[in-house]
């Protein structure tokens, strides 16, 4: 375990778990009215954030996910994900999209969980493997 309490995985699922409800509000989801804010933490114990931005030309919008992995990406530094979080606006259980799966899939530790969140809180957590097994990645193209 870190000797920084605040880099403890759990205090930081907890933090920003309790960050995405506020980020909901931020999400520009004009077209589907479906508002999702998405946190991914990375394995030195940053969380980098995410909101759904819709596009008039549809296929153009991009997925929270997608947009907390451009931060993780844009901030330097760590690259691998240990936990991403994802929070609906109706408070509904999200599993990411297909497209995000192969996202995630780019940077995922090898313990990678993904995290519903609902009311502020981690609720259900599935591995990452579980949800896209055999997955092609970079080692594919070595
Ligand atoms: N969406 C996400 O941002 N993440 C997900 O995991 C599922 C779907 C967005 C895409 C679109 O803006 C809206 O939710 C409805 O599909």
């Amino acid at each position: 375990m870190s000797a920084d309490p605040s880099r403890d995985p759990d205090t930081l699922e907890q933090a920003a778990a309790q960050a995405l409800p506020a980020l909901l509000e931020r999400a520009y989801a004009r077209y589907s009215n479906f508002t999702v804010a998405a946190a991914v933490i990375d394995e030195a114990g940053r969380a980098h954030y995410g909101v759904n931005v819709e596009n008039a030309a549809y296929p153009s919008g991009a997925c929270a996910e997608q947009n907390a992995i451009g931060a993780m990406i844009t901030a330097g530094g760590a690259r691998r994900i240990v936990k991403v979080l994802i929070a609906a606006g109706s408070d509904a259980v999200v599993q990411p999209c297909g497209a995000c799966r192969q996202r995630i899939a780019e940077f995922a530790a090898r313990h990678c969980e993904v995290v519903s969140v609902q009311g502020g809180r981690p609720t259900t957590r599935t591995p990452f493997s579980t949800l896209l097994p055999q997955a092609f990645g970079p080692e594919d193209l070595d």
